[in-house]
């Protein structure tokens, strides 16, 4: 029986080159090995405002990406949460065993909020979403970033806390997923803040869609310092970020970089971070575009509905299992 491994991207928005560096080119390496699920979380998405149009635009957008960027739908069970809403469900049954206490410390929760006016109390609830997410497969690993880390541990806790209340091994404890060399990709404008796809400056993220011409825009334009020297240091978050970069996409080393570029300055530097980029998303663009022809319409709905099929027998079996223990009648 091979593992389980379950992750998920929010589609609120196109993807960027983080998403792919960190995630996604992963997810392809690891498909093979591990059964594996991965969906776009459209649920969590709407915990902050959602244009209705944008999102649906976004929802299919995500899954296209997915395949472009290599997951196989043989392989792989790919859907979208809502579709199964089991998801919702079990959401609202964790509910019941979180505490209000833990959630407010979550420093995602504490950052987003700050930034809102209104906090919804879906926000606040986010982690106990995600914790039903994994938690309905069984997931043995989980892959996420840095920054998912503490949704993680509190989706563990939440299982442990659940298990002992109602005296039954129900939900499987979830371990993180970390992968040698996943490269975490910064802002190009801010390179001590992760590069997102919400974020509000457009040229402090590469998207997977941009083209040659606008990925050579963003990374000229992105800060640096005056040293001109390039050098792999803390002190130097710009030249880190560019070098951790090009060390992704060429899987040259940070000495061979270096190397590379003694005696020569930021503006070659750059021109030759930008091009090798493209030529990582050149043919990811190319399956794209591909793939939005209406004649692949159909071929992406059959992909999804068969990804939630799949998925949704599964969640349903450990929802039966739950409904059971805390005490609900059969109809
Ligand atoms: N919170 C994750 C993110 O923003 C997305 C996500 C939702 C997720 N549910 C999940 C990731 C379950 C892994 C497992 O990146």
């Amino acid at each position: 029986m091979k593992k389980q491994i379950l992750s998920g991207i929010q589609p609120s928005g196109i993807l960027t080159l983080g998403n792919y560096l960190g995630a996604l080119r992963n997810w392809v390496k690891i498909q093979n090995d591990y059964d594996c699920k991965f969906f776009v979380a459209d649920l969590h998405s709407i915990t902050v405002d959602q244009d209705p149009e944008q999102l649906r635009k976004n929802i299919k957008s995500v899954i296209m990406q997915y395949l472009a960027c290599g997951l196989d739908p043989e392989k792989n069970t790919i859907f979208i949460q809502s579709h199964v809403h089991e998801h919702a469900e079990l959401g609202w049954i964790l509910n019941c065993s979180t505490y209000m206490g833990e959630l407010s410390r979550m420093t995602q929760f504490k950052d987003k909020s700050k930034k809102q006016e209104n906090v919804k109390v879906g926000l606040f609830d986010y982690p106990v979403l995600m914790a039903a997410d994994i938690l309905l497969y069984d997931a043995d690993f989980v892959p996420v970033g840095q920054d998912q880390k503490q949704h993680l541990e509190i989706a563990r806790d939440i299982a442990k806390r659940f298990n002992s209340t109602y005296k039954k091994e129900i939900f499987k404890l979830p371990e993180g997923y970390i992968t040698e060399n996943t490269a975490k990709i910064m802002s190009l404008q801010e390179p001590t803040k992760k590069m997102s796809k919400s974020d509000e400056n457009k040229e402090a993220t590469i998207f997977l869609l941009d083209d040659r011409a606008t990925v050579l825009k963003k990374v000229k334009k992105a800060v640096t310092d005056s040293e001109n020297v390039i050098k792999y240091s803390e002190e130097k978050p710009g030249i880190k970020n560019l070098m951790n970069i090009y060390s992704a996409v060429t899987d040259k080393t940070y000495s061979q970089i270096e190397e590379e570029f003694k005696g020569i300055g930021y503006g070659k530097f750059k021109e030759d971070v930008a091009s090798a980029i493209s030529d990582i998303l050149d043919p990811i663009q190319e399956k794209y575009n591909q793939m939005l022809l209406p004649e692949n319409d159909e071929y992406i709905k059959n992909i999804c509905k068969k990804g939630a099929d799949v998925a949704q027998k599964i969640a349903q079996e450990k929802l039966k299992e739950v409904y059971e223990a805390v005490g609900f009648v059969t109809k």
